[in-house]
């Protein structure tokens, strides 16, 4: 494969990336977390670049990571909130001197830096599904400069790479990992599905047995749903979707319950946003949570993710979090070092 085919690539959906790329992205994160570990500056791969990051939303790990990413590459990442700028706004949602249309801050920016990430999901664009991919997808359209996705209403592709590359450091393998994707009780009803999603798509990419468990109306997209059975297909894995909770871990090797919303939370046409009805779903579902009797039902040597932050004594009780099973910090260091790869790889 030609390594200058990264060269200018956005980054929105791992459905826009082949296996081979994928795996090139996790060989050169390996690769830079293991100079790091040796104290080796690679301070060369971007110097003098520039990273613009709007965050509709709040953000640790990723802002974090992608900032100290930067500057470990030798460039810098420069932080932009959307109040105290011109809201980048898309046609139909326009207010005068306070919005500044996509495809005019997309091409300034374009001209002066040298990728734009972009977080934006729920309340930015009224829980309208779609909306908020929709938003990134018209940066990228109008950028000259690579557009990350640093999480939107219906991807978080860097998350899903972190995912993989922590199931990789601790098995050392993809085939037979059985990798349960389920869903788990919050107390909010509002929570992207950006996580669940990119983890389907990347770890049936990679040809995991991929389970998705949740209760019913906690149906994912479809169409994330169907490339997930065609990655499965390609790469030799599988991917099944069961209501059953306790079933879907027996055996487990990967453990990874988080809550997302359900489709009536959303605006029409996807749902109704009843706000009233995805919280009786959720209520009738808390007992969702992932303890150590749930962790007993997986395989000894199982692990237990979570792309952080986690709603203690909800999604998780401490024990599992805080316990020998749980990699939850590996995986948020590793959203460094896939970021890192990412960046030297498109940005150069
Ligand atoms: N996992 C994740 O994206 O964390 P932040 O919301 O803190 O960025």
């Amino acid at each position: 494969m030609r390594t200058d085919s990264f060269k200018g690539k956005d980054f929105l959906t791992l459905l826009d990336w082949s296996r081979e790329e994928f795996e090139t992205i996790l060989d050169v994160a390996f690769d830079l977390k293991r100079r790091r570990a040796m104290g080796e500056l690679h301070t060369h791969l971007l110097p003098g670049k520039t990273l613009f990051m709007i965050f509709y939303n709040q953000s640790l790990r990723t802002r974090n990571s992608f900032e100290a990413g930067m500057t470990q590459l030798g460039g810098h990442a420069h932080y932009l909130d959307p109040s105290k700028i011109y809201t980048p706004a898309l046609p139909g949602h326009e207010i005068a001197y306070t919005t500044e249309r996509v495809s005019d801050v997309a091409r300034v920016l374009s001209r002066m830096g040298d990728a734009i990430a972009i977080r934006c999901y729920g309340d930015p664009v009224e829980w309208r599904y779609g909306g908020a991919h929709e938003i990134l997808q018209n940066f990228a359209y109008w950028a000259d400069i690579p557009v990350l996705n640093m999480e939107d209403d219906k991807y978080h592709p860097f998350q899903a790479l972190a995912d993989v590359m922590t199931v990789k450091e601790k098995f050392w393998k993809f085939r037979g990992v059985k990798f349960v994707m389920s869903w788990a009780y919050s107390p909010s009803v509002h929570k992207p599905r950006a996580v669940p999603q990119s983890a389907i798509i990347a770890a049936t990419l990679v040809g995991m047995d991929v389970v998705l468990a949740h209760p019913k109306g906690m149906e994912l997209d479809d169409e994330v749903l169907d490339a997930c059975r065609k990655n499965a297909e390609a790469s030799g894995g599988s991917f099944t979707v069961t209501n059953d909770f306790e079933d879907a871990l027996k055996g487990a090797h990967v453990v990874y319950p988080k809550a997302w919303a359900p489709k009536v939370l959303f605006q029409p046409p996807v749902g109704e946003y009843n706000k009233e009805k995805a919280q009786e779903i959720f209520d009738a579902n808390k007992d969702w949570i992932c303890n150590p009797d749930r962790m007993a039902l997986a395989d000894k040597d199982a692990i237990y993710m979570h792309c952080l932050p986690a709603d203690r004594g909800f999604e998780v009780t401490d024990d599992v979090i805080d316990g020998p099973q749980s990699v939850v910090f590996d995986e948020a260091e590793n959203r460094l070092h896939v970021q890192k790869a990412v960046m030297s790889l498109v940005m150069r």
